[in-house]
């Protein structure tokens, strides 16, 4: 009854890789929302112990959707452009995940250090969860997730490979850069806002930006 072929097996392992990575991206925009608006110490650590915990399992996700990538690659995919392109943009992730993600994390963790839990989330932890960076950096890895799921059932040439990714990255990214900017003008006293100026409309546009 279970007459897997090797391709067949590979191709389960790469699916399951790439749901628990695909879905904790998907989920992450909740988690992401949770940390900005989590009020006091306790709730933003306990938020920050859930992300943790919840994405323990994706450097090990990540490998497997790697090699069993590669080795499906073997099988004649290798002589595809949009193979590279994929590589290339799980080599993105990785990077994202580890040099931006787990430091913005691993940062906010030790500023909590000694907080008490009903204390109001402020000043450095506060700045922390703020800065764009962290936020954009998940934007970018799931829309990046979604374009390679579309490269993985289209297999399109590489122009339009190239230019599905990084769409998709730029778009995930800047409104993401976008809307934190707007958030932090919203938060600005009203005297710190950039004022409208009739007479210098023409570069009013990069006004505080
Ligand atoms: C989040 C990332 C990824 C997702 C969601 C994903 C998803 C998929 C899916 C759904 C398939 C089945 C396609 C089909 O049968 O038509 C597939 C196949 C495949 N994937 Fe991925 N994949 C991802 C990353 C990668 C990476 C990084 C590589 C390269 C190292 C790769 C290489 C392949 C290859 C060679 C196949 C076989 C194509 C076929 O037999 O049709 N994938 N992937």
């Amino acid at each position: 009854m279970l007459n897997l072929s090797a391709y067949s097996l590979a191709i389960l392992l790469h699916l399951a890789a790439a749901m628990v990575l695909v879905g904790g991206s998907v989920f992450s925009l909740h988690v992401r929302r949770a940390v900005m608006e989590a009020s006091t110490a306790g709730a933003l650590r306990a938020w920050l112990g859930f992300v943790r915990r919840s994405s323990s399992a994706n450097p090990v996700a990540a490998l497997v959707l790697l090699g069993t990538g590669i080795y499906l690659g073997s099988r004649g995919w290798w002589a595809y452009p949009w193979f590279y392109v994929a590589l290339a943009a799980w080599l993105a992730n990785a990077l994202l995940a580890g040099q931006v993600l787990k430091p913005a994390g691993m940062a906010m963790g030790s500023a909590l250090a000694g907080v008490a839990d009903d204390a109001p989330v402020e000043g450095l932890v506060d700045a922390l969860r703020r800065s764009p960076g962290w936020r954009v950096a998940g934007a970018v890895m799931l829309a990046s997730d979604m374009a390679m799921l579309f490269l993985m059932v289209q297999k399109p040439p590489l122009i339009e490979s190239l230019a599905v990714v990084l769409g998709a990255m730029a778009i995930g990214g800047g409104v993401t850069l976008a809307r934190a900017r707007r958030s932090r003008l919203d938060r600005m006293p009203a005297r710190g806002r950039p004022q409208y100026n009739a007479a210098r409309d023409d570069d009013y546009g990069t006004a505080g930006v």
